[in-house]
């Protein structure tokens, strides 16, 4: 079978569904592969790369497996063969005109942004992929409005405060925002429905701001549910306190299946400084914010821009290009068992059948829902409210009694033992004290660069057998010289033991 790699047709579409690498690893698969003349030129990928990486520039539409990254355009769909199969982003649950379109069609039809969010499906999960990318190009976007430094700088010009950027919504692009906002040096903070995101919040450095309502509660699916007027009253709260704050509101709030909530309301943008910038992630979908543009720009009369761009992914196109061409290869590799160029649509596995809109000409939208579940099921109260049994404390009477031991212990060896050996026993005893307490004081994670760098403590035996190392007997020479080179791998081993550990806690 053929590959034909589609010249996106949507205006200001600047992704291709293959690049050059996933052209070869469609190639691995059996595939020949047939690219639309320029398919690639807008996100850097010449025809001549894509014949380099083994394909020919040609009619895409005609190939027997055809790839695009937007739905193609009904000139585009004329020219597909009936027993061929197409794979795009058709969007049929938001564009139910699309779905009655390909209705007609006799071909199957593959709707890359319906596969389900369950773990065997991650490597095809493309609005993760493009989110993620968006999440992060939403920072870019911000930084760039915004115009000042995201950190804060004490400079002999003056002191300058990082920026306080606040992200709603703490899915897959609101993470990557809150690690980029978080790398360029600002202060993030951000807000979920979902409280299990907040340790993944804190994990990229962000704080996270809970909302205190008896319907927060953990997602069996991973996706937020539609949020009761108690909460919405309380999230009203806290954003128009934190609008009042922060310089830079992302929102990325998505409830599937429904209009995105409006969390950011007129009167908040106004009580925003001038200069701060909101980039709404949602734009294409309502919009989470009031007087959002969609696919534009605006700036409010108080100085606030807001950004409502719905292709943030594609102004990244060669690394957009090249992960949804990477969960493209994913879903092929998936459909050709054999590796033997030849498609197979599995009707019985829940990834393939959730992403058919048409099969051989029959609509096939809806598809059942699928199971999912994001979120390990919370341990049962019991485990969690029992923690392991901590060893309780030494009483007063228990410390006393182990001090006179030990004192009675001091007084018998001084009484009874060969004077010589008094101070060997006192120094060994004061070893014991001060060692509890100068090791019992360094953080468990320096324990091992501790450990090792004391082996230099070896050094002692260094200096012994140099002072042997002369002596008439040969055995005692050859010992020496057997005891100085063993000390000393040990001595220098712990050191660079202790190097390499300590190398990893040095941030740059
Ligand atoms: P996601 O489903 O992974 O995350 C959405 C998050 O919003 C979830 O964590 C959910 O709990 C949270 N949420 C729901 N209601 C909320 C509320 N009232 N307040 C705060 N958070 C709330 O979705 P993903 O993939 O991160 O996408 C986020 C948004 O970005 C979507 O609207 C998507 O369409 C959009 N997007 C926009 C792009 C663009 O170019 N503008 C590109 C890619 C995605």
């Amino acid at each position: 079978m053929i590959v034909g790699v589609l010249k996106e047709a949507r205006a200001g579409e600047s992704r291709v569904s293959s690049t050059p690498a996933t052209v070869e690893r469609i190639r691995a698969l059996g595939y020949g592969v047939v690219v639309d003349p320029g398919a690639g030129a807008a996100a850097g990928f010449p025809d001549s790369a894509y014949q380099a990486a083994g394909a020919t520039v040609g009619d895409a539409a005609a190939a027997d497996v055809v790839l695009g990254v937007n739905a193609p355009v009904p000139a585009q769909l004329d020219l597909v063969r009936p027993e061929a199969t197409v794979i795009a982003l058709f969007a049929p649950a938001f564009d139910p005109a699309m779905v009655q379109e390909l209705g007609g069609r006799p071909f199957t039809a593959l709707s890359m942004d319906a596969v389900p969010r369950i773990s065997r499906a991650q490597s095809m999960d493309v609005l993760s992929s493009m989110a993620n990318i968006a999440g992060y190009r939403a920072v870019i976007e911000a930084a760039h409005e915004f115009g000042r430094f995201f950190t804060g700088q004490v400079t002999a010009a003056g002191k300058v405060p990082p920026a306080k950027v606040l992200v709603a919504g703490a899915g897959v692009a609101g993470l990557a925002a809150i690690g980029a906002a978080g790398s360029l040096g600002a202060v993030v903070r951000a807000t979920d429905p979902r409280p299990e995101v907040a340790d993944q919040v804190r994990s990229l450095g962000g704080e996270y701001l809970p909302i205190e309502s008896p319907e927060v509660e953990v997602s069996a699916t991973g996706y937020a549910k539609e949020m009761g007027d108690g909460y919405r009253a309380r999230e009203a709260e806290l954003y128009a306190a934190q609008c009042r704050e922060v310089d830079i509101v992302i929102t990325t709030a998505l409830i599937p299946g429904r209009p995105a909530p409006r969390l950011i309301t007129a009167e908040m943008v106004a009580a925003m400084r001038p200069g701060s910038v909101i980039v709404d992630m949602a734009a294409a979908n309502g919009g989470n914010v009031e007087g959002t543009v969609k696919g534009g720009k605006t700036v409010t009369e108080n100085g606030v821009t807001i950004i409502g761009y719905t292709d943030l992914a594609g102004r990244l196109p060669a690394q957009a290009s090249q992960l949804y061409g990477t969960n493209l290869v994913n879903l092929l590799k998936l459909m050709t068992p054999g590796k033997d160029a030849r498609l197979v649509l599995d009707w019985d596995d829940p990834v393939q059948r959730s992403i058919t809109v048409v099969r051989r000409g029959e609509p096939a939208w809806p598809p059942p829902p699928v199971q999912v579940s994001a979120a390990p099921a919370p341990a049962p109260a019991r485990a969690v409210a029992e923690p392991a049994p901590k060893k309780a404390p030494a009483t007063a009477r228990q410390r006393f009694g182990g001090a006179a031991l030990g004192a009675l212990a001091l007084f018998l060896t001084a009484a009874f033992a060969p004077a010589a050996l008094l101070p060997h026993v006192t120094v060994f005893v004061l070893a014991i004290v001060i060692g509890y307490y100068v090791i019992g004081h360094v953080h468990h994670a320096l324990h091992t660069p501790l450990m090792s760098v004391t082996n230099a403590i070896s050094g002692i035996i260094v200096v012994g057998a140099i002072l042997q190392i002369g002596h008439a007997s040969t055995a005692v020479t050859v010992l020496s010289a057997v005891a100085i080179l063993l000390a000393s791998i040990n001595v220098f081993g712990g050191f660079a033991v202790t190097r390499r550990m300590l190398a990893m806690f040095n941030r740059s």
